[in-house]
């Protein structure tokens, strides 16, 4: 082959894999584990998914990651962490209809529970917690009394829909806020710490 024509395979290729693998491109290969685990979870901008990756890690990189656009099959896991972004209250649509729709396969197996939120960059607290995990997603998945956490959200200007910046920037200038910027309020080792907790929860 000359070498342009490989080169064109090649991207063509790449572009291919690349439009095939969406959303799940970025997939987080686990560690070989006796124990099946998996992190499911819905985003629409990315922190939930760096969330699920470093509790993943957190864990000893034992879990596989799975966004749930990708629409996985679970039931090869035992054990579940599940977690999702916030806007207006709620996880996406996409995981409200997911875990509706596999219900049975989900209960049982649920063994972490995490949201993120902007919560106006405020630290979140045990009303976030309230109204997050136990009154929402404990909901949706079923799940007992099993470990549970907040996160902190971002603003990623660059990556966001000009309607959703607009949106938020309209609350803040409602409640007299300093105008609406990038930030990250979610802190690795915190997620980290979580992946850990979970596991020794479930020991
Ligand atoms: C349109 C919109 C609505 C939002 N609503 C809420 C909300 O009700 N409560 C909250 O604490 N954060 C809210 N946020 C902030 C997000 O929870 C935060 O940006 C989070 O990092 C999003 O996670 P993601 O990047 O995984 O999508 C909202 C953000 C947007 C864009």
């Amino acid at each position: 082959m000359r070498r342009r024509s490989f080169l064109n395979a090649t991207a063509a290729g790449l572009a291919s894999t690349l439009a095939l693998g969406r959303p799940g491109a970025a997939q987080f290969i686990p560690k070989a584990s006796e124990r099946k685990w998996a992190v499911l979870f819905g985003t629409w901008y990315g922190t939930a998914r760096d969330a699920a990756v470093w509790i993943s890690e957190g864990m000893g990189g034992i879990a596989a990651v799975f966004d749930v656009r990708q629409d996985p099959d679970l039931s090869p896991f035992d054990h579940l962490v599940v977690g999702t972004a916030i806007q207006g209250g709620k996880g996406p649509k996409a995981l409200e209809a997911y875990l509706g729709r596999n219900m049975d396969r989900i209960k049982g197996k649920v063994r972490g529970l995490y949201a993120v939120c902007g919560n106006l960059e405020r630290p979140a607290g045990p009303q976030n917690v309230k109204d997050l995990i136990d009154d929402y997603l404990a909901r949706l998945t079923g799940a007992g009394p099993v470990a549970k956490r907040v996160f902190g959200g971002r603003v990623t200007k660059a990556l966001w829909s000009e309607e959703d910046f607009k949106t938020v920037r309209d609350l803040y200038a409602q409640l007299q806020m300093p105008p609406l910027k990038d930030y990250d309020n979610l802190r690795r080792p915190d997620c980290l710490a979580f992946g850990g907790e979970v596991l020794a929860k479930a020991a």
